[in-house]
């Protein structure tokens, strides 16, 4: 299996891409690192921990981040995601923990003792991994890549222009587009297509406490639900592209990051013509949508019957 690290911020679509890496043979979770974004830090934090002990994957450690960004104030996102951070879920405090030290540090140390082996996936603001790229630069080269949720190339969530988790922390997106690595970035233009139906709400019903205490509490808060549409569950994209990378067509371009504009700050600039320029980025393009929902759903009724 390919081994990863998840930063996040659970955040409901969060919980449902922690849901679907822990249910996937193809994948190895070697730790969940947090960092404050849809919630405080102490939140995402506790949720990353309630989440691993209800899904039963104690092994795997859970560490600490940055809990805001590095030059600005924070934001966040409880008015989508709920004052929790997982709407109206409610799973039983963690009685675990979180693993002691700094997720940059874990960050660090594990492609340091892995090289060209880990895959780092970040789904909340880029401020841990801006943090462990400047700690240690050397890490673009050991990292056998990075594929964040985040940014956009057609609209923003957070403002007209900018997504959510860049808008967060531009001056943190700047310095990881920045680094010297090929970043994968699978942003709106391909998330807001992975909506939330009733038929698909219909199926995580028939998924015992899974279902009833963790997906539909989730999903059902974050949006209204319809037979057409529904809350698209972002983060779960960029899983379900290391899982399955036919599932996102990627194509080359030059990112760059506004951390100035005035209307546009944390908007992800994207060239698609490259004009002889090496690209720092691979980014998605399109979603197959009824695909990923059957990937979805099939490894979370194999999560639920375990
Ligand atoms: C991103 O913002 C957050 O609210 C979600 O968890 C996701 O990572 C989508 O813009
Ligand atoms: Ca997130």
């Amino acid at each position: 299996p390919r081994k990863i690290i998840i930063d996040c911020d659970p955040g409901i679509d969060d919980a449902l891409a922690l849901v679907l890496a822990h249910g996937s043979p193809e994948l190895e979770i070697l730790g969940i690192t947090t960092v404050g974004g849809n919630v405080e830090l102490a939140r995402t934090t506790d949720n990353a921990l309630r989440l691993r002990e209800f899904l039963g994957f104690g092994g795997v450690p859970v560490v600490a981040g940055s809990a805001g960004a590095l030059l600005r104030p924070r934001v966040d996102a409880a008015g989508i995601h709920g004052g929790s951070g997982l709407g109206d879920a409610l799973l039983p405090p963690a009685s675990l923990p979180p693993a002691a030290g700094h997720a940059v540090d874990f960050i660090v140390e594990t492609l340091r003792a892995h090289p060209g082996e880990v895959t780092l996936v970040a789904i909340g603001p880029l401020t841990n991994v801006a943090l462990a790229v400047l700690r240690e630069p050397a890490i673009v080269n050991w990292a056998r890549g990075l594929t964040i949720l985040g940014g956009s190339y057609t609209r923003g969530n957070f403002s007209p222009a900018a997504e959510f988790n860049i808008a967060a922390d531009p001056e943190a997106a700047a310095v990881v587009f920045g680094a010297g690595w090929t970043v994968t970035m699978i942003g709106l233009d391909v998330s807001r297509g992975a909506v939330t139906t009733e038929a698909v709400a219909e199926r995580m019903a028939a998924m015992g406490r899974l279902g009833a205490d963790l997906l539909l509490p989730c999903v059902r808060f974050y949006g209204v639900i319809t037979a057409e549409g529904g809350p698209a569950i972002h983060d779960a994209c960029a899983i379900a592209h290391l899982i399955d990378p036919s599932l996102i067509t990627l194509e080359p371009a030059v990112v760059d990051v506004e951390t100035a504009g005035r209307f546009t700050a944390g908007m992800t600039v994207t060239d698609f013509a490259l004009r002889g320029r090496v690209p720092n980025a691979l980014v998605g393009t399109s979603l197959d949508v009824g695909r990923f929902w059957d990937l979805l759903l099939t490894v979370y009724a194999r999560v639920a019957e375990s």
